[in-house]
Formats: structure tokens, C-alpha cells, sequence
């Protein structure tokens, strides 16, 4: 994939950058290679992950544990397949970027210490990336978009609306204050005996639902602002799956149907506001919502994006989902981000201190959020 993102006049041209990125903060061990030309053209050269579906599978959810464990397992291949898929050498490479945070701290550990490892050996600069900016910045590798524009993260881990309005200036406008809500569909599917990922199978069991049938509740839509909770909606459905016990397969799509249905709605609604808080801070900027993490694969949620989008003359963006979901090209690029940003700057980028951290909020002045997520607490 290419695209290009032209350099504002007032900056001078910075070489070109070739970057390793390595992304091991869930469940997800992945390489990538990704190049930036002078005039701002990028390209991805190679992209690989070993998702450990197959690992977690039996325990309904990912296991810390096992997950740090298969990291230590995989990366080395990883990231030789990313480079010989690339035609390249370490010697090729300008700056190695790993995710240092937030995430399972067990893989995040394995990632960055390997990362430094290789940066060291090899003399070359290392980037500390925030798992949350490598999804934030995505769209300006993928459609080469400007700043400021609108966030909309929906993933297993993560669930808030950003502002994003440049390389490392971010506004958290709202998040979950309980489950994401990948996790939400996770567990509503555990519960309902449909396996794991939960997301993809819900969505099909909807596709035949009645979403009228259950009464589900449609949390925090009665309060004003862009906190969002999924907690009591996962709990209802129970509720509801208990009340009409033993279950039959028309059952589970209707309490499926109904689940997303109450999901749409609330996404729907709070992203309509979170376009209206982009307008107030953003009046002369295009209003664009971009969309991301595997929660963005749900046509029914799309869909109502769409809505909401077209009626507040906004454009939606949903990146390929390869890239929406956990992936190291995004890391590499948010790497890239950064190493133009200081060089803009006349400076360089030296992480090799930075620790690894199992919570990271992309905005420091929001008040922190208890959300769990499937990869802990999140802020
Ligand atoms: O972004 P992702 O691949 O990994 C992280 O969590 O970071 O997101 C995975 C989540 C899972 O919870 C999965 O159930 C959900 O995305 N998901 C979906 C769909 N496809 C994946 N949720 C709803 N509908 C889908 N079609
Ligand atoms: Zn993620």
C-alpha cells in the first residue's frame, strides 16, 4: 500500500526513514517494515502477525500468560520474516519502534526488550510507541488524512473517542468506564455459547434476529457526554438469556440482534456528539470520523456510522481492517510520526530509557478511567 501525505511548505524535507515495528501488547505477535519518502509517499513493505487465536481459544478470552509466553516464542521469526519479506537487512533499517504500553505487561515486556536489543546492536535509534497512537495515527498512513480529526477506537481493549490534532496532541473527549466494547461482544458470545472471538460470531447470529424481542438497556445514553459503559448491557443479556432458558438457536440470535442492536444505538448517538464536540473545538476544519479496531469490522455499527456521519456533513474513514485491528505497520508508522515530528524540530528521538507500561493514557490531562478491557485497566 502507498500513500502520500505532503509535507506543509514551511517544513523542511526529511530524509527518507525505513522502520522496524514490533507490536506484541495483546494477543497478536507482529513485524512490519514501513517506508517514508522525502515528499511524505509511504509505502508498506512488509506486514506480518501470528495472531494466538488458537492459544486462547480453550480459556474463552486471552491469558496473560500464555500470551507472553508465545511472544517470547515467536517474535524472533516475526520480525526476520518482516524483514526478508521486505528484501531488507537490520543494516537497511533507520530506527527500530516498538509498543512500550499500554497492554499486557508480560508481551509488552518481551516486545520492547527485544526491540532494544536489536537497536543496540545494531546502533540504531529506538522509538517507544503507545499502543493507542499507533491506532490514532493509522488513517494518515492509510488515506493520508490531516490533522485534527476525530477517533472513534473500538477494539477488544479499548473503547474512547479522540481528538487527534497532531503527533503526540491528543484530547480524549470520552471513553468506557467499565468493559470495551470487543470485550462486551466477547463475553456476550462466551455466555451464549458461541466461542471466541465473540464479535464475529454475534454478528452472525444477529444477521437472523429479532433485535425487538428482549427489552436491553441502552447505557449511559440518558447522561449528557461521550462516557460510555457496557457492563450492565452484558449483564442484561444474561438477564434476559435466563429468563428464556433453555435456549434455543432462535433465542440466541434474538438476544444477539437485540445486544448489537443496543450497542448501534449507543455508539450511534454518542458519536453524533462526539462529531458535534469536533465542531466547536475544529469550526473551519473538515469534520472527519475515523474509525478503528475490530469492533469496526461490525456492518451493523458501520452502518450506523455512516448515518450519523452523512447527517452532521462529516466524511467517515474506516482504514482497511487488516490495519484497524492490532498490527506492527501502525506502530512502525506512529514511529515514523515521531522521527519527522522531532527532525521538523532539528532534534533527534533516543527511547531507550523508556520503560515498558502497563498503563499509558495518549492524554495525560483526562481524568484518569477505570475501563477494564481485555488488556487491564486502561488509564
Ligand atoms: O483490534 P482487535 O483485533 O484487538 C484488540 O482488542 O486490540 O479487536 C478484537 C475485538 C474482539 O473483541 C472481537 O470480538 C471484536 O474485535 N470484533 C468484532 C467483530 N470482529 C471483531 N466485534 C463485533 N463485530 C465484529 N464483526
Ligand atoms: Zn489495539
Amino acid at each position: 500500500m502507498s500513500s502520500t501525505a505532503s509535507p506543509s511548505p514551511d517544513q523542511a524535507p526529511v530524509p527518507a526513514l525505513t522502520v522496524l515495528g514490533i507490536e506484541t501488547s495483546c494477543d497478536e505477535t507482529a513485524a512490519a517494515v514501513v517506508r517514508r519518502e522525502p515528499d511524505g509517499t509511504t509505502t508498506i513493505l512488509s506486514d506480518v502477525i501470528r495472531s494466538q487465536v488458537a492459544e486462547h481459544e480453550a480459556f474463552g478470552g486471552v491469558v496473560p500468560e500464555i500470551a507472553a509466553r508465545a511472544h517470547i516464542a515467536l517474535l524472533d521469526r516475526q520480525i526476520e520474516q518482516a524483514l526478508d519479506k521486505a528484501g531488507l537487512t537490520i543494516e537497511d533499517i533507520d530506527a527500530v519502534a516498538a509498543t512500550a504500553g499500554p497492554g499486557l505487561i508480560g508481551g509488552v515486556i518481551v516486545g520492547l526488550m527485544t526491540a532494544k536489543a536489536i537497536a543496540m546492536a545494531a546502533g540504531k535509534p529506538l522509538v517507544a510507541v503507545n499502543h493507542l497512537e499507533g491506532h490514532a495515527l493509522t488513517a494518515r498512513l492509510t488515506d493520508a488524512l490531516s490533522f485534527p480529526y476525530l477517533l472513534l477506537l473500538v477494539s477488544g481493549g479499548h473503547t474512547q473517542f479522540l481528538l487527534v490534532e497532531g503527533v503526540g496532541r491528543y484530547r480524549r473527549l470520552g471513553s468506557t468506564i467499565d468493559d470495551a466494547l470487543g470485550e462486551a461482544f466477547d463475553k456476550t458470545a462466551k455466555l451464549l455459547q458461541l466461542g471466541f472471538p465473540g464479535g464475529p460470531a454475534v454478528e452472525r447470529a444477529a444477521a437472523s434476529g429479532d433485535p425487538a424481542r428482549f427489552r436491553l438497556p441502552r447505557p449511559m445514553l440518558d447522561r449528557p457526554g461521550l462516557e460510555l459503559s457496557f457492563a450492565g448491557l452484558k449483564t442484561a443479556v444474561r438477564n434476559a438469556a435466563h429468563g428464556a432458558a433453555p435456549l434455543r438457536p432462535q433465542d440466541v440470535s434474538d438476544l444477539c440482534a437485540g445486544f448489537q442492536q443496543a450497542v448501534a444505538d449507543v455508539i450511534g448517538e454518542k458519536s453524533r456528539r462526539a462529531l458535534a464536540a469536533f465542531a466547536e473545538a475544529h469550526p473551519e476544519a473538515e469534520p472527519v470520523l475515523v474509525v478503528a479496531g475490530g469492533v469496526a469490522a461490525n456492518a451493523a455499527i458501520r452502518e450506523r456510522l455512516a448515518c450519523v456521519s452523512e447527517t452532521a456533513g462529516a466524511r467517515l474513514v474506516a482504514p482497511p481492517h487488516r490495519l484497524c485491528t492490532d498490527n506492527a505497520a501502525m506502530i512502525a508508522w506512529a514511529g515514523i510520526e515521531r522521527l519527522v515530528e522531532a527532525a521538523h524540530r532539528g532534534e533527534s528521538v533516543d527511547d531507550g530509557a523508556v520503560p515498558p507500561r502497563p498503563r499509558w493514557p495518549l492524554d495525560d490531562r483526562a481524568e484518569p478511567v477505570f475501563g477494564s478491557g481485555r488488556k487491564g485497566a486502561k488509564a
